[in-house]
């Protein structure tokens, strides 16, 4: 059965988790599952967005931990790169990504929120990093894509202790961009990916790709990102209808070109 969907709604994707009886685990299969439906849609050149979400009451509870129980130190090893693997498959999107956060986002499951440009979401989230009731640490991102996310101190307490917090605490520390009641959020993720549909792509993916690039670099070499990127935009069809648009007081038709 598989254990990760892919629909599409109009530009936007939703990729969904549907292991709901062992609450999104993420085991061997679904994280190869999740790498191939990432691989498909890079190749969509009609895609504008993504939203990643859980069935049921978990966006997802964390890594496999039946699974990860038969591990010796180089299957855990193996077990980490293809977390890894597939998140840097998400993160590497040309589109935005958006985490619709339904309910538990612990361990692999907050880190895969992590690896979403950001996050929405519901009033009935919980957010944390678990591991170290286990005997583990974190494996897929937790000790960088967290700490680059709400700073090195909360990152720490919710590493160390392994105690979550609730929707309303991850919006407050910045994990969260905004919290809504379970039944809008899905919708509401939805239509933040249809706002950016309706923007010029190319200067989407261009302000994502060094958005990401900018923040692992020194402030200069971010800047000159900036410049050449901004550049590069200079060059596109959509530019000029951006601005065509704008100075005729119309709306824009972006080709992506
Ligand atoms: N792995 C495997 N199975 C899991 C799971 C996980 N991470 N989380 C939940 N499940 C399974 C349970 O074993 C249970 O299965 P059965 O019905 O077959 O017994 C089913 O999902 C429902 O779970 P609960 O009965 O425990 O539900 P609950 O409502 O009582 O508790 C919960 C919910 C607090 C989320 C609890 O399930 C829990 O603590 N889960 C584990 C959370 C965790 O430790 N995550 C970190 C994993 S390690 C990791 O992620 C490492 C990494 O960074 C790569």
């Amino acid at each position: 059965m598989e254990t990760v969907r892919s629909e599409q709604r109009g530009a936007v994707a939703v990729i969904t988790l549907a292991r709901p009886k062992a609450l999104n685990a993420l085991d061997r299969a679904t994280l190869e599952a999740l790498s191939a439906r990432c691989a498909e849609l890079a190749a969509r050149r009609d895609l504008r967005a993504v939203v990643v979400t859980g069935e049921g009451r978990a966006f997802a509870a964390g890594a496999d931990i039946a699974e990860m129980r038969a591990h010796g130190p180089l299957e855990a090893e193996a077990f980490s790169r293809l977390g890894h693997a597939a998140f840097a498959a998400l993160e590497a999107l040309p589109v935005p990504t958006i985490a619709a956060v339904n309910g538990y986002a612990l361990g692999g499951g907050c880190e895969l929120a992590c690896a979403c440009d950001w996050i929405y979401a519901s009033s009935k989230a919980r957010f944390g990093q678990p591991e170290v009731n286990l005997g583990i640490i974190p494996g897929f991102g937790g000790t960088s894509r967290l700490l680059r996310r709400v700073g090195v101190a909360w990152a720490k307490e919710l590493v160390l202790t392994g105690e979550p917090i609730d929707a309303e605490t991850a919006l407050r520390i910045g994990l969260a961009n905004r919290v809504f009641p379970p039944e809008e959020l899905l919708a509401a993720a939805v239509r933040a990916g249809e706002t950016i549909a309706a923007k010029g792509p190319l200067a989407v993916a261009q302000a994502k790709r060094i958005l990401q690039e900018g923040q692992d670099a020194d402030q200069r070499t971010a800047h000159a990102l900036e410049q050449a990127g901004f550049g590069f935009v200079a060059a596109s069809r959509d530019r000029s209808e951006g601005m065509d648009a704008f100075l005729a007081k119309r709306d824009p038709k972006f080709e992506g070109r």
